[in-house]
């Protein structure tokens, strides 16, 4: 009977564990990253999406050669059948459907992250393809992957990985997101960042502040030539703007123009981005558009988010800042400041400042 309950709980966690027996190895990883990812029904792009306002990379999307095929039809029977050419035959290019060419070379990168689906507890037959086509040129690259299911465990996802890319170095645990914990998905791959020892250049994200009717809420920022100009500006004095709503948004002109680097994206609630240069974009609902991302609002539910930006009003006073006004500043880039050591608002350690504003003691100080 204790053998039996032991079983039971070992394939509990096994089943349960948000991880894999994908190892971390060296600390650091420093060198440009690509995300490269597949998704049929979309959880894998809102991955990708989440990610990549957390951290500076690349992103390739791999698309099937078949288009408009329907994998789940008939009882998945289409994904099934892909499944079982590639089990039959793994080592055969021609076991694997055809994708899409794809002209991004890995040689720019030294670290890739796969996001991938899981299909029948396998990993979904189209990433399969191009890691079997690009095996050679992920040998010692640095990889990690996030794996989205409705509910199936991961392992043999990252079986399938490890036999796809013998020669890769991976990179932590791969993450797994499902649709019981998908909702928490920005603080699950804030986290999960964390443990891959990314070099800090590609991941020390600015905090910004947003005030709204007396409440504040931070905002990770990613990097960029925009989030550095308005930083930049925001260390002279906070900007306050009046937006507007606009169904899934409020939006409203920055008054200031930032240099922009405009790609589509299905902008997410809480995602906040410049449209047209000179507009700030704060996002309750989701909306598909060219815009330059500039950050995410940490930690709100939707409901939350609706309720904070104040859904469905106009001209709604914004104030952003670099500070959250009322509370001591006790880190910053999650590190914790030392006593008496002066900071830049960036978080950077100063030891001889000059003139003009630091942080000290978490506080304020003007030199
Ligand atoms: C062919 C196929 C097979 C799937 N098999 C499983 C499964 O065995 N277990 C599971 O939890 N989810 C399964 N799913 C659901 C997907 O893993 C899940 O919805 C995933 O988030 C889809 O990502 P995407 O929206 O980026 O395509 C399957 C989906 C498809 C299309």
């Amino acid at each position: 009977m204790k053998q039996i309950l032991l079983l039971l709980a070992a394939m509990l966690l096994c089943c349960c564990s948000s991880d894999s027996e994908v190892k971390a190895d060296e600390p650091s990883h420093a060198g440009k990253t690509l995300v490269v990812y597949y998704s049929y029904t979309g959880n894998c792009r809102e991955i990708v999406n989440t990610l990549t306002s957390q951290m500076e990379a690349d992103v390739l999307e791999i698309q099937p050669a078949e288009k408009g095929q329907k994998y789940e039809a008939n009882n998945y029977a289409l994904g099934t059948q892909l499944l079982n050419a590639i089990k039959a035959n793994p080592n055969n290019a021609s076991s694997y459907p055809a994708i899409d060419p794809v002209t991004t070379s890995l040689d720019d990168y030294q670290n890739v992250i796969i996001v991938t689906p899981l299909w029948w507890s396998q990993m979904a037959a189209i990433m399969q393809t191009y890691l079997f086509q690009n095996a050679s040129q992920m040998a010692g690259k640095h990889v990690g992957m996030i794996v989205s299911s409705a509910s199936s465990g991961i392992s043999q996802v990252v079986n399938d990985a490890k036999r796809l890319l013998p020669d890769a170095t991976w990179m932590g645990d791969a993450l797994w997101i499902n649709n019981s914990n998908r909702s928490n998905k920005t603080s699950l791959i804030q986290n999960w960042i964390k443990t891959l020892n990314f070099a800090e250049e590609q991941t020390s994200m600015k905090e910004m502040y947003i005030t709204i009717g007396g409440q504040t809420k931070s905002v990770t920022l990613v990097d960029n030539d925009a989030t550095r100009e308005l930083v930049a500006a925001l260390q002279n004095a906070p900007i306050t703007v009046t937006l507007n709503d606009n169904n899934f948004e409020i939006w409203g002109s920055l008054g200031r123009t930032l240099t922009t680097k405009n790609e589509q994206m299905i902008a997410q609630p809480g995602d906040v981005v410049l449209y047209n240069g000179s507009n700030i974009c704060l996002f309750y609902g989701s909306s598909s558009w060219s815009y330059t991302r500039l950050g995410h609002i940490d930690g709100l539910s939707e409901s939350e988010l609706r309720t904070f930006l104040k859904a469905g009003q106009n001209n709604i006073s914004v104030t952003l800042s670099l500070t959250s006004g009322t509370t001591a500043i006790k880190s910053v880039n999650g590190n914790r400041m030392e006593d008496g050591a002066y900071y830049t608002l960036n978080g950077v350690k100063v030891s001889n400042p000059s003139k003009g504003l630091y942080i000290k003691n978490g506080k304020k100080v003007i030199i």
